[in-house]
């Protein structure tokens, strides 16, 4: 068939020629058990896999690239599986945020050179869905995003648990001197039981939900919870698909277009998801040459209502999010917000894709008249504390709390925070303004720290949620009056880091105002009282990540990573 000329491919530059380098290539496939049948003008397809001991999310993947090489297998592709470093959530230090763009680079170099015609990115863990997405992006051969599905919900004693969510719950109610040991040691047994990721409205189903909306999965595939034969079934198709996808040459850039992140921003505002997926999609729309502002994401905010009745805005879990109709239901309620004819990796049109997609439970998946929230899930401020911008998730915070002024509180960095915020000498209020500074990218690898605690002794007096500032993240199954990403950061000089213990501060969602009330003149003179912290690394990976990364505003993308020219291929050395 002509446009299944194997001389198109690739790989064909490692294995076709008559010469000794393709010797070479040849024969060490043929070492590892290969015949000339299994490889020969077949498309290569890499398996980009982050299964780790150490990613508890995604203990099932060993299990889906078999499926995946099923599907590759049965479609006349050439399947071969390579690991990538995975970025695990629940165990990096300082944080997985600090190594996205590692990962990024790493998926980057490995997709140039190797000889791959298309590959497959198996993620869901919160960072290592951008780090695939970035690195496929910028290296811009066909891709498909295989998603790891949700895990399936916890319980306890009867109750529902939902991933980080109910931890943040009980834990305040621990802290407030009204759960037991015991109780407490259950809900670790309770809340996270099967493989997947964090089964609330987090990062991981807001990055995977935002990444089928980029047109990067098969129809329907980030709803499936991991564990359900469908996955593993999907798995299998996305293996058959991917196959076409290298014989028609749809490389990624070609899907991810302005309409593209458009669809996306609409569906992390119906969704009311993570905050974090600003940064991240912020980061690869630069992969790919798209400019998205914060401003955007606002503008969008304000205009699509949230309709997932899914925690933390809500009160479902993923399950029943899935048992709904799923994203794909979801959509279909909102097409004048969407741009319909973006392509996705099926062939078709998201337009196509959504259509006829049914909801079965209005409660999980609201119409938009009985909307969770009628604005967005993210808000962005500005004012003389954020000059460059900072975002707040206002369905997450108690409403009374949206419009505020009250006294900072402020805490120079989290070790400072940890020893002293329990301390009743310091008589904070619920009023009070609890500021951290330096837990932004360079100040601390922008840690997910941004939920900072409420002292015990007003957890005590019933106290749940309080105004909490800083340059850090927050994990998307965070909840509270939490203004987050404030730009630019602390420990670059940004106003963050001038604030005193005592200033006013304002806080003014509705008018999109973060105002810290001290006079110019002040805070000139503090300015030039202040001294930059000492550099956290002196070498390897700290030092460039120290020299590159850009503010949160930007994407906390490394600045020599940006889109620009592609880098040329790999055999013309
Ligand atoms: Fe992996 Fe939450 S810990 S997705």
């Amino acid at each position: 068939m002509s446009d299944r000329d194997p001389s198109t491919l690739r790989s064909a530059r490692w294995f076709a020629p008559d010469d000794q380098r393709s010797f070479g290539h040849r024969s060490r496939l043929k070492q590892m058990g290969f015949d000339t049948e299994d490889f020969k003008a077949k498309p290569v397809i890499g398996i980009l896999n982050t299964w780790s001991d150490l990613n508890n999310c995604h203990t099932h993947f060993r299990d889906r690239a078999q499926e995946v090489k099923r599907g590759v297998w049965q479609a006349g592709g050439f399947p071969l599986e390579i690991p990538i470093m995975t970025l695990s959530e629940s165990f990096m230090k300082p944080t997985s945020m600090y190594y996205r763009n590692l990962v990024a680079l790493e998926v980057e170099e490995t997709m140039r050179c190797y000889p791959l015609d298309a590959v497959v990115l198996m993620g869901g863990c919160d960072k290592t869905v951008p780090s695939l997405i970035m690195g496929a992006t910028s290296a811009n051969l066909p891709s498909i995003f295989l998603p790891a599905g949700p895990m399936l919900r916890g319980c306890w004693r009867g109750e529902v648990l939902g991933s980080g969510t109910d931890m943040w719950k009980y834990w305040a109610e621990r802290q407030a001197g009204n759960l037991c040991g015991e109780a407490w040691n259950e809900l670790e047994d309770g809340i996270a039981r099967s493989p997947g990721t964090c089964m609330t409205m987090g990062t991981a189903s807001t990055m995977a939900a935002v990444t089928e909306a980029l047109g990067l999965c098969l129809p329907g595939a980030s709803s499936i919870p991991a564990v359900h034969s469908t996955h593993a079934r999907m798995a299998a198709a996305v293996g058959r698909r991917v196959v076409d996808l290298a014989w028609e040459q749809v490389k990624i850039r070609e899907l991810l277009t302005e309409d593209a992140f458009h669809n996306a921003v609409v569906t992390q505002m119906a969704l009311g998801g993570s905050t974090n997926a600003i940064v991240h999609l912020i980061a690869m729309a630069g992969r790919a040459g798209v400019r998205l502002t914060l401003d955007r994401f606002d503008e969008i905010s304000q205009q699509v209502p949230v309709i997932a009745n899914l925690r933390p805005c809500g009160d479902h879990l993923m399950d029943d999010f899935y048992d709904a109709g799923g994203l794909l239901a979801l959509l279909n309620r909102i097409p004048g917000h969407l741009r319909l004819g973006a392509r996705t990796v099926s062939g078709k049109t998201l337009g196509e894709t959504i259509d006829g997609a049914e909801v079965y439970n209005d409660d999980v998946i609201r119409t938009p008249d009985r909307s969770v929230s009628k604005a967005g899930g993210t808000f962005v401020l500005r004012g003389n504390l954020a000059p460059n911008g900072a975002v707040i998730k206002p369905t997450a915070a108690e409403p009374r709390l949206l419009q505020h002024r009250g006294p900072a509180a402020v805490f120079a960095n989290y070790a400072d925070l940890k020893a002293r915020i329990d301390d009743p000498s310091l008589s904070l209020t619920a009023d009070h303004v609890i500021v951290l500074q330096n837990a932004g990218p360079i100040g601390a690898g922008m840690p997910e720290w941004g939920m900072l605690p409420i002292p015990k002794y007003l957890l005590a007096q019933g106290v749940r949620d309080m105004v909490r500032l800083s340059d850090a993240r927050m994990s998307g199954t965070s909840y509270g009056a939490c203004v987050l990403h404030i730009s630019p950061e602390s420990a670059v000089g940004g106003p963050l880091a001038l604030v005193k213990s005592g200033d006013l501060i304002t806080l003014d969602v509705a008018g999109r105002r973060l105002h810290l009330e001290v006079d110019e003149a002040e805070l000139e003179a503090r300015r030039a009282d202040w001294r930059a912290p000492e550099p956290k690394f002196a070498r390897g990976y700290g030092k460039l990540y120290l020299e590159e990364i850009t503010q949160a505003d930007e994407g906390c993308d490394f600045r020599f990573l940006h889109h620009g020219p592609d880098a040329p291929e790999p055999d013309i050395f």
